[in-house]
Parts: C-alpha cells; sequence; structure tokens
C-alpha cells in the first residue's frame, strides 16, 4: 500500500490488511507477527504493569484510512469494543481529502501541577511571597527532572490564585511544566511534591494535596477541515450538520452525546498507543465546561460558498515515552504504524480523529440517521457470533438487515435453513 487512500480495504482477510499496513507503515516480518498475534503482551510485563494480574485481556485492533493531516498520508491504529468507529472515522477523512484533509497544530506540551495550601491566615500575603520566590520554586521543579532541562522542557511558569472553598480560602498554587514528549504525570507530580515543603517554610501553612491537573488548559491540540458541499450531498446535508452542532453546543444533554461521538475516535488511538484514556477524557470533558456551560468540543459553519467548514480544540495530554507507550508492544507498533515522532504531532493526529468522527456522525444523524450504518456492521458480529463465515456471513447480514431482525438467534435459525 503506497497510499493510505484503500478501496475495499476491508474485503481482504486480515492477515492482507496487515500486509498492506506493513508496507505503508515498513513493518518488519516479526512486528507482523506480534500484530496478528495479539498476545503478543508478555505475562511478566503484564504483571509488572497493573496489581493481582490473572492474565490478559485483548481488543481488536484497526487502522482507519485515508487521513491526510497537515499535508502527510497517516494510518490511524485504533482499539475500540464499537462497531463501526473505525469505518466512520475512515468515511469522513475521505470526505476532507479534496479539500486537503485536516490543519492541525498544537500548544506547547505544558502540564499543571497543583498545590494546595491551607491554614495561612494572610493568603492573598502569601501569593505575593510565593510568587517572589519563583527562581526559587523553579531551581527546585528542574532539579528533579534535568533530562526534561537538557530537552529543552522544565518548569515554565508560576501561577497562584486564591480559592474560596466549603473549608474558607485556600492558596492554589500551579506549577506550569513543558514536558515535552512524555505524558508527564510523574514529572509534574514528583516536582510538587518537591516543592511542598519550601511552600510552607516560606508561608507558614501547610500543605495538602500535590498532584498535576488533568483539565491540561495549556496543552490543546487544534484541528480544522473543510468538507464541500458535493461531498456531503449538498447544500442541505451542510445545514443539517450546523444544526445538529447548534443543537450541541446550546444543550448539555446533546453536547455529552456529541462529545461522547467525538471521544470515540479520540479515545481508541489514545488506547491503540498507549496512552491515559481517563486523563484525556477528563480532560476533555472539564475542557468543554470550561466556560461554566458544558457544550460541545467542536464547531461547523456553513462558510460563504456554501462548503462545511469544522473545528475542534481539545487539552490531549499524551505522549510517546514513559507509562504504557513504550513497555506495551502494540502500543509501540501503533506510534510506527502512525509515524509520529513527538508527543505535539501525536495529539494533531487525534484531534483530528476527533473531528472526524464528530463529522460522520452528525451527517448521519443528519440525514438518514445513525442505525442504518450500525445495522450493517451489528449484524456482522452477531452472524460471526452465530458462528458464520465467508459468504455464508454476508448472505446473514444481507437478511438480517433487509427484515431489520438482528439477533443471534435468528442468524443461527437463518443458518440452519440456508444449510438446507
Ligand atoms: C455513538 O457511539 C456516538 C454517537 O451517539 C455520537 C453522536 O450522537 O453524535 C452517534
Amino acid at each position: 500500500m503506497k497510499t493510505n487512500r484503500y478501496s475495499g480495504f476491508y474485503k481482504l482477510p486480515v492477515r492482507e490488511r496487515l500486509r498492506e499496513v506493513a508496507e505503508f507503515s515498513n513493518l518488519t516480518k516479526e512486528e507482523e507477527e506480534l500484530i496478528i498475534d495479539g498476545n503478543s503482551l508478555d505475562l511478566d510485563i503484564a504483571d509488572k504493569m497493573i496489581e493481582n494480574v490473572i492474565g490478559k485481556f485483548t481488543l481488536p485492533f484497526a487502522v482507519a484510512l485515508n487521513f491526510i493531516i497537515n499535508g502527510k498520508e497517516y494510518l490511524i491504529p485504533m482499539v475500540t469494543e464499537e462497531a463501526s468507529v473505525v469505518a466512520a472515522a475512515s468515511n469522513a477523512a475521505r470526505l476532507a481529502r479534496e479539500t486537503g484533509g485536516f490543519f492541525a497544530s498544537t500548544t506547547d506540551s505544558i502540564m499543571i501541577a497543583q498545590i494546595q495550601l491551607v491554614g495561612v491566615k494572610d493568603p492573598n500575603f502569601a501569593k505575593m511571597v510565593i510568587l517572589d520566590n519563583r527562581e526559587k520554586i523553579k531551581e527546585i521543579c528542574n532539579e528533579k527532572d534535568p533530562y526534561l532541562v537538557q530537552h529543552g522542557g522544565g518548569f515554565v511558569d508560576l501561577e497562584v490564585r486564591v480559592i474560596e472553598s466549603i473549608q474558607g480560602q485556600m492558596v492554589i498554587i500551579h506549577l506550569k511544566v513543558d514536558t515535552l514528549d512524555a505524558m508527564g504525570a510523574n514529572a509534574v507530580n514528583t516536582m510538587a511534591e518537591a516543592v511542598a515543603p519550601f511552600i510552607e517554610e516560606i508561608t507558614g501553612g501547610k500543605v495538602y494535596l500535590r498532584i498535576l491537573s488533568n483539565l491540561a488548559v495549556h496543552r490543546l491540540a487544534r484541528s480544522r477541515v473543510t468538507i464541500s458541499k458535493e461531498a456531503l450531498g449538498g447544500e442541505e446535508v451542510v445545514d443539517g450538520i450546523v444544526l445538529a452542532y447548534a443543537f450541541a453546543e446550546a444543550d448539555p444533554f446533546r453536547a455529552a452525546t456529541h462529545n461522547k461521538g467525538i471521544m470515540n475516535g479520540i479515545t481508541s488511538v489514545v488506547l491503540a498507543t498507549g496512552n491515559d484514556t481517563r486523563a484525556v477524557e477528563a480532560g476533555a470533558h472539564a475542557y468543554a465546561a470550561i466556560t461554566g456551560r458544558y457544550t460541545s468540543l467542536t464547531t461547523w459553519e456553513k462558510n460563504k460558498e456554501g462548503n462545511l467548514v469544522g473545528t475542534i480544540e481539545v487539552p490531549l495530554a499524551v505522549g510517546l515515552v514513559g507509562g504504557a507507550t513504550k513497555i506495551h508492544p502494540i502500543a509501540r507498533l501503533a506510534i510506527k504504524i502512525l509515524g509520529v515522532s513527538t508527543a505535539r504531532q501525536l495529539a494533531e493526529v487525534i484531534a483530528s480523529v476527533g473531528l472526524a468522527q464528530n463529522l460522520a456522525a452528525l451527517r448521519a444523524l443528519a440525514t438518514e440517521g445513525i442505525q442504518k450504518g450500525h445495522m450493517a456492521l451489528h449484524a456482522r458480529n452477531v452472524a460471526s457470533v452465530a458462528g458464520a463465515k465467508g459468504e455464508l456471513l454476508d448472505r446473514l447480514v444481507e437478511i438480517m438487515v433487509r427484515e431489520k431482525m438482528v439477533n443471534v438467534e435468528y442468524a443461527k435459525e437463518l443458518m440452519k435453513k440456508l444449510d438446507k
């Protein structure tokens, strides 16, 4: 496969699909075997990743096609249990190709570590004392991670707020740290713990919590896309998608589902690359509520030519070093398949996938509804669970979808009939 635009990819047997991916991403034979085996996480490694391990749990590993991001073609590794996510992302990415695909950018990889200071009589004065000691705090932070500093990262800034709580006033210190290609949780938590005694010393207060914030507002990824009205099937579809967005923008009940669809894409790539799905999800949903009202993470508008334009802005604390990203053999290969070399490039890809996923969902919802596409994929699952393979499976899917009767019992019944 020399391009990621591939028609009929889904019709190939799994091994042939993998061959194509291997060719695109220069995987070795051993790497191909690791992926197809799916059992490549060593039990010893698994046993060190979490506690009380009793085995391993596998999920399907797929690639989304057709993505062009900042002029480069990508195959997107995705891990999910949900049918239609990968197909939807690929379809949306195909629509974006004629207009150049997705254009993405990121801020620096700046994480926040929070320090909670209580028991000071004069919190506003304490705030100033802490700010006066910026250089010493910087020194304590950077001493904890010389490697990060050597590579251009480390302490960036200090922010101090006095907040009102049900337990009275508290002084909240934010250490802003550029963690470069690491997700950064360990780095910033270590720094916060190291700084805490000094904060107590200069203020006379008591520090309790010292932990990162998942609301990573200084680690944003952004992406934008234009889709021609022709590719969408007409201006009416553009209008439908813009109205769907307006609904999500205005109503938290809809925004939750709208953003869930975005996270279908984002989480699948975050998981495939061995990153922390909960960190990214917490950050995304908190960011969606940053104005005080939970709303959409994306925007969709009609431009003056009548075409659809969409944007996303989301915090994405993902890394290429540390954690499962380096330990898990398939996560490492997912990065190789993607071909990204920095955490920021990874975040740009992930934001674009989120935007594509949202587009696919809104397009379906604003036109034929979500069930038609879902049904066909669900029927494939059901037919496979019933034990059907090859042509028989295709036949079962066709009948179940036509008759709108998709369940394992019916699939088994049909199999018996067709057998006769
Ligand atoms: C289903 O997993 C995701 C959708 O509900 C998203 C949406 O409604 O926008 C289809």
